[in-house]
């Protein structure tokens, strides 16, 4: 007799993860990989980081639980964050630390919303918002946010057909596309919200990475959004799985007893290390001009069939390619090109139902070395095609 199966395991599949799994078997079996499937800087935390991590080994303490919002040491040192980065006075006791920002949205959903709500989400966008609310059986508006309409979802027509979601959730910079809103759109989305008693989460995992001047955060505008931030991407931790959130303060109370009972705490040690990132701007604001020139790199020399539509990436490090000259089966084909090159890239269906099979996103959140290299496999490759 068959066993019963909850609705989750309909979950897709993370495509972008299911990549880089077949590219790292590729690669113990002694496959020479290019990784441009995942968003994860090639350098390391700051060595002081690593040295906070190290000292903390030698207390007895550091080994044990944090209270479930985290070490009040580290919520005061991103409290000051705010302050520094943004001009933002913050009370850390709004803060959560949480494995990952990953697990802050797993917070933000149950907390604020219930089975059936809708959020509203722009496409394409990071497929992990999409899957992780099926399998929470909250519904996915869908947002079209296309080339067209320079990127943004269009929030007046979801008034005009009576529309309106129980939440929005938006990235800047996002990903895939690297867009990055401009602080009157960001001011112009909060009110939008405010003013119909919408939730809005944002994501702002991407702060710190931008081309041009540095983003506002959406606390400048409202203290009703949730806002998720992370130490993987700007702070270079992906593997410490630290993230943060700060909460509106109806919601603290519940996402405490949600993290107590999710995961008791974040991982002690790694809080610990991480209060140091918070005196490392310098060394990590030194990354930033690498995935400029990475991404300028993929503009210049890949090739012409990959640069079709592109979105603009004025932040974040990925490159949201229009492929349609070459494909309408997106991860046919990035499963091709790995087998061919080795070069590891993230289908377009990941962010995107629609549109997606014919985009595919490239990370280029590596070393100089390895985008060259993937360049000159990709331009092989298509002459290889004969194209
Ligand atoms: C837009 C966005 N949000 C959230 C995450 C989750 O990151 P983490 O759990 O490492 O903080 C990612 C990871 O790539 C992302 O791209």
């Amino acid at each position: 007799m068959a066993l019963k199966v909850s609705q989750a395991s309909e979950i897709p599949a993370f495509l972008a993860m299911q990549v880089m799994k077949r590219a790292k078997e590729m690669q113990a079996a002694g496959g020479d990989l290019v990784h441009l499937e995942v968003g994860q800087p090639s350098t390391p935390p700051p060595a002081t980081v690593s040295n906070a991590l190290q000292a903390s080994l030698k207390h007895v303490a550091s080994h044990g639980y944090s209270v479930g919002l985290g070490l009040p040491e580290l919520r005061q040192r991103i409290g000051q964050h705010y302050q520094d980065w943004y001009q933002l006075p913050l009370d850390w006791q709004r803060i959560a630390v949480t494995p990952g920002s990953s697990l802050g949205f797993a917070i933000a959903f149950l907390s604020a919303f219930d089975k059936g709500d809708r959020i509203a989400i722009a496409t394409p966008g990071y497929p992990a918002y999409f899957n992780l609310m099926l399998a929470l059986g909250i519904k996915p508006q869908l947002l079209p946010a296309r080339a067209a309409q320079n990127w943004m979802p269009d929030l007046e027509s979801l008034v005009a057909t009576d529309n309106i979601p129980d939440g929005l959730l938006l990235a800047s910079p996002a990903n895939p596309t690297g867009v990055v809103m401009c602080d009157d759109e960001l001011e112009a989305v909060c009110r939008w919200c405010d003013k119909h008693g919408v939730r809005l989460i944002m994501d702002e995992i991407y702060h710190g990475l931008t081309f041009g001047k540095r983003t506002k955060s959406a606390l400048a505008y409202t203290d009703n959004a949730i806002i998720i931030n992370s130490f993987s991407k700007y702070f270079c931790m992906t593997g410490w799985r630290l993230g943060w959130m700060v909460l509106p303060e109806d919601l603290a109370p519940t996402a405490e007893m949600l993290a107590q009972n999710m995961y008791i705490s974040a991982a002690t040690i790694n809080q610990l290390g991480a209060i140091a990132a918070f005196d490392c701007y310098d060394e990590l604001d030194a990354h930033i001009p690498r995935y400029e020139e990475n991404r300028d790199l993929l503009y210049r020399c890949l090739p012409a069939e990959f640069l079709g539509n592109h979105a603009p990436s004025d932040g974040a490090f990925y490159l949201y390619a229009d492929v349609s000259a070459l494909t309408n089966d997106s991860i046919a084909f990035a499963d091709r090109i790995l087998t061919d090159t080795g070069v590891a890239m993230t289908p377009g269906v990941d962010f995107d139902a629609v549109d997606g099979p014919s985009h595919m996103r490239l990370s280029y959140a590596g070393s100089t070395q390895d985008v060259k290299k993937a360049i000159q496999r990709l331009n092989d490759w298509l002459a290889g095609q004969g194209r």
